[in-house]
Formats: structure tokens, sequence, C-alpha cells
């Protein structure tokens, strides 16, 4: 068990930490299944306290915040962020199994980059003065307002919690809002540590809360509360389909992110070892526990055999292990049930027809490890339709660029693809026909604090991050004078 008396495990609730109504319920350790701490589960009446003061901190303290003051306390978590990051790298190895490594060099600074970049934002954000034929034969002044949404839930999954927290936080903060943050069950306590951050930069109480507990008692009650203005949410097409469903109670904004079964299109003309490296990025990075994993690897006849052999070679070079330890370059997968589901898809694979290219084995152990997989298959075959969230790919071959863009967008899903060339007339026109968010070029999903980033089809609706992500934290009000 983790240290009780240093762990924030209560409810971060108007600006106080309280046990919750729910009761507890227990992280476990992914790396060996025992317990790692018990933490407080917020209720429906935890959830309307939380609403109350959220609605108080908006229309008081964080109102009479000014724009430049609200980025300089971005500014200020940011930098208590990388004083304390390994300790909130720490607890993410811990509690969710991504390789140490992982989470303090990509997930820690990335959560850094989007508070400092979101902290340039919060005193840019202007409306425009608009021309108008006049009202009436009247002359008119007109302009808009970008004026925050109000309450914001932020509901947040356990793949890689704080930094796809940054992306919801950062720009809903630097625009005025104010946050209730709903943690994944399977990933509280570092979530719940950069709540003692936000208490320690300043920020008034009831700008930021966090409540742990479960989907479908903490997060449903959220989602549905007559008091919450937007709901941004990262996680199952599933919840995401219910969660704008119940958006129509009250007109929610939404933005939701829900992950994919994206493309990798290797072209003969491709740099093999480039491109073998980051199909291996794309499809094993988290153990495939990523939105953007590039599970589908379509190629060029002409490479097929040197890609199989390409990822055979880097599936059966990964090292599953304890995530501190330096040599692990694959954790365990979050949980029993999802090292259950992603076997699954392994077994189905097989007895669909694909060929065994890499891994499938079982791994011992009390930690829910999966070996990372190689599949030789078609696109018709259930583990390329479905999202697996598990290091499980299949290689699939076509002949010319028009087969690999419809087999591309043959998918229920439209998150983000990768075009390996290296033929830039062919890049561009390939990315232009791809139903997709976000494309990378010879990279596996770039992601940056000033790119947009989201999905299409059953990926979701909105862009976070960039612009875009104040666009998606504001409502547009215009002001018509008649002169
Ligand atoms: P999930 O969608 O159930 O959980 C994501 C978040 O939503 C958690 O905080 C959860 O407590 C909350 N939630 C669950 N039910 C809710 C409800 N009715 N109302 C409001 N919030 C609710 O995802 P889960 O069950 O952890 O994973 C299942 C599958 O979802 C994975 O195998 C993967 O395919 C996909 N997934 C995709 C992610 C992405 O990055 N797009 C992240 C996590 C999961
Ligand atoms: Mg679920």
């Amino acid at each position: 068990m983790l240290d009780a008396t240093t762990q924030h495990t209560n409810l971060f609730l108007a600006g106080a930490w309280r046990p919750g109504r729910a009761g507890t319920f227990t992280a476990v350790n992914p790396s060996t299944g025992e317990p790692l701490a018990e933490i407080a589960s917020a209720g429906e009446h935890d959830v309307d306290d939380a609403v109350t003061a959220a609605t108080a901190a908006l229309r008081g303290h964080w109102a009479d915040v000014a724009p430049s003051r609200r980025g300089v306390l971005l500014a200020r978590l940011a930098d208590l962020v990388e004083r304390d990051s390994q300790i909130l790298a720490t607890l993410e190895s811990l509690e969710m199994g991504a390789p140490f490594g992982l989470a303090s060099g990509l997930f820690l600074p990335s959560l850094a980059a989007s508070l400092r970049y979101y902290s340039g934002w919060a005193d840019k954000i202007n409306g425009e003065v608009i021309t108008t034929d006049g009202y009436f034969g009247a002359p008119t002044h007109a302009y808009t307002r970008r004026e925050p949404l109000g309450v914001i839930a932020a509901i947040v999954p356990w793949n890689s919690p704080l930094m796809i927290l940054g992306w919801k936080l950062a720009p809903a903060l630097a625009a005025g809002n104010v946050v209730i943050v709903k943690p994944a069950e399977d990933a509280s306590l570092a979530i719940l540590h950069l709540a003692s951050l936000i208490e320690e930069a300043g920020f008034p109480a009831g700008t930021v809360q966090v409540l742990p507990g479960f989907g479908a008692v903490t997060g449903e009650a959220l989602a549905i509360h007559p008091g919450v203005h937007k709901v941004s949410f990262t996680g199952s097409t599933e919840v995401g389909r219910r969660i704008l469903r119940n958006s129509a109670l009250n007109f929610t904004r939404t933005t939701l992110e829900l992950g994919g079964k994206s493309p990798q299109i290797v072209f003969a003309d491709a740099n093999l070892d480039t491109a073998i490296q980051g199909l291996a990025t794309g499809m094993f990075t988290n153990q495939g526990q990523v939105c953007a994993a590039g599970s589908r690897i379509l190629v060029q006849r002409g490479l097929y055999d040197a890609v199989l052999d390409g990822l055979k070679a880097a599936a059966e070079t990964q090292v599953l292990g304890d995530p501190f330890d330096e040599a692990t370059t694959m954790g365990p997968l979050i949980n029993r049930s999802q090292r259950d589901k992603v076997t699954g898809y392994v077994e189905k694979g097989r007895s669909e027809g694909a060929r065994l290219v890499a891994g499938g084995s079982e791994v011992d152990g009390p930690g829910f490890f999966v070996a990372p997989t190689v599949f030789a298959g078609t696109n018709d075959l259930t583990i390329a339709r479905e999202e697996i969230f598990g290091p499980v790919g299949t290689v699939i071959p076509f002949d010319i660029d028009a087969e690999a863009i419809a087999m591309a967008n043959d998918t229920d899903y439209g998150l983000a693809a990768t075009v390996w060339t290296g033929d830039l007339g062919r890049a561009h026109a390939v990315s232009a026909a791809l139903h997709a968010g976000a494309i990378g070029v010879n990279g596996w999903s770039p992601l940056a604090p000033q790119l947009p980033w989201g999905g299409v089809k059953a990926s979701g609706i909105g862009r976070e991050l960039g612009y875009e992500g104040i666009l998606a934290n504001t409502e547009t009000k215009t002001v018509t004078v008649v002169l």
C-alpha cells in the first residue's frame, strides 16, 4: 500500500479534502494485482455539492480573477507539475502500469506543456467587430464576445490520465470556466496529487474539484446534472454515445474523444527502418492502450514480407515487466477484464484464420500482462474492425493507393492515421483522402498542445487542443448596438 499519510485519497471538493458519500473503492496495482490504496467514492450528493461550489466559484472569486492572472495561475501549476513530476509519474506508473520512462518522459511533460500553452491564451481570447448592412436604415456597431461556458465536467480515462486531463483542464481554465474532474476508477491517485498542486498554486476554492468514483454513479450523475454546462469526455464509444444521449436532457455541450481503429499505411517508397520503428511504436506504446493506436497496418505488396519480419522482431524484443525496471518497454494492461478482453481478441484472430506472426502466448504472473502480438490478415477480421486497446496489430497487404485509401476508410472509426512514404505528393494526396481527425506523415501520432486533436465517425465529436480548444470551451455572444 502507499503511504496513506502523504497520498491523497479523498474527494477534493469546494477547496477541502472530504470522504465520499458512496464509501470507498480499492485501487489495484496492475503489475502485481495487489491493492494500492482505498479511494473515496463520490455519491450523487457529493456531485450536487460540487456543482453548487463550482457555480459559486464561477460567479464569485473566479469571475473576479483577471484573464492574465488566470494565465499566471496556469503557468504556476505547470511549474508545480514539473517540481513534482517524479511523484506524479510514479503514481501514474503504479496505478496504470505505464513504463516509468513513458510516464515521466512523455505524459508528464505533455501535461506541463498543455498548461503552459494555455496559460498564454488566457488573456488573448477575443471576439470580433462585425460589419452589417444596418438595422432598418440605422448603422450598427456589432461585435462578438467569447464567454466561458460555465461548469465543465472533465470525465477522464485511465490510459494516460494526467496528459488527457491536461487537454481538458488547461483550455477550460484559460477561458474562464470552472472544472469538475471525474478520474477513471482505475487511475485516480495521480490526479488527486495534481489536485493538491492546484490547491497550492492558489486557484480559488471550487474552481477545480476532483471527484473519484464509478462511471455509472459519479460520472452519470455529473453528466446529467442540470448545473453542468459541458461534458468533456475521453473513453469508450459506448459511454460516449450514452453521454451524448444524456446531453439532450439539458442541452449540455459535449466534446467526445472515443478511440479508434487507426490505420498505418506503408507505401513501397517508404524508408523501411523508420517505418518499422514507427509502426511498432504505434502498436505497442502504453501496451496498445492508446486511443490513436495504429493497429491496422496496411502494407504495399512489395514491402509486405519485410514489414512482417520487422514487426516480428520488434514484438520479440519488447521487454515485459515491472514499470519501474529501466529495461521494461511494456508494463501490464490496466486490469483483469481488459487483459481478458485483449486475450479474447487474440483467440478470435486465430479462430477467424489470421496468421499469427508474433506473440499470442499466455504470460504468467500475477499482473495483467499480454504478449505483444502481430497477425497477418485482412481488413474484414474482427481484430481489424474492433478497438482492442491492447498490444495487438493486424498487417494487411494492398497493391495500389486507391485500395489502401478505401481499406483505411473502411472502418467505423476515424481518429488518426499514419502515412509512411517518401513521396511528398502522395503524402498530401492520401492525407486529404483519409477520413480521420489527425494524420501523421512519417511519424506516428504527433501530439502537441498547438495541434487540434479529435476524431470523426465513431471516434467522437469536437476537437481539443490548439485554438480549437479555446473555441470548444467558450460560447459566442453577439452584441449589436443600433446607432
Ligand atoms: P469507459 O468509457 O467506461 O471509461 C472512461 C471514463 O468514463 C471513466 O472515468 C469512467 O468512470 C467514465 N464513465 C463510465 N460510464 C459512465 C457514464 N455512464 N457516465 C459518465 N461517465 C462514465 O472505458 P473503460 O470501461 O475503462 O474501457 C473500455 C474500453 O473503452 C477500452 O477497452 C477501450 O476500447 C475504450 N477506451 C478508450 C479510451 C480512449 O482513449 N479513447 C480510453 C479508455 C477506454
Ligand atoms: Mg466502462
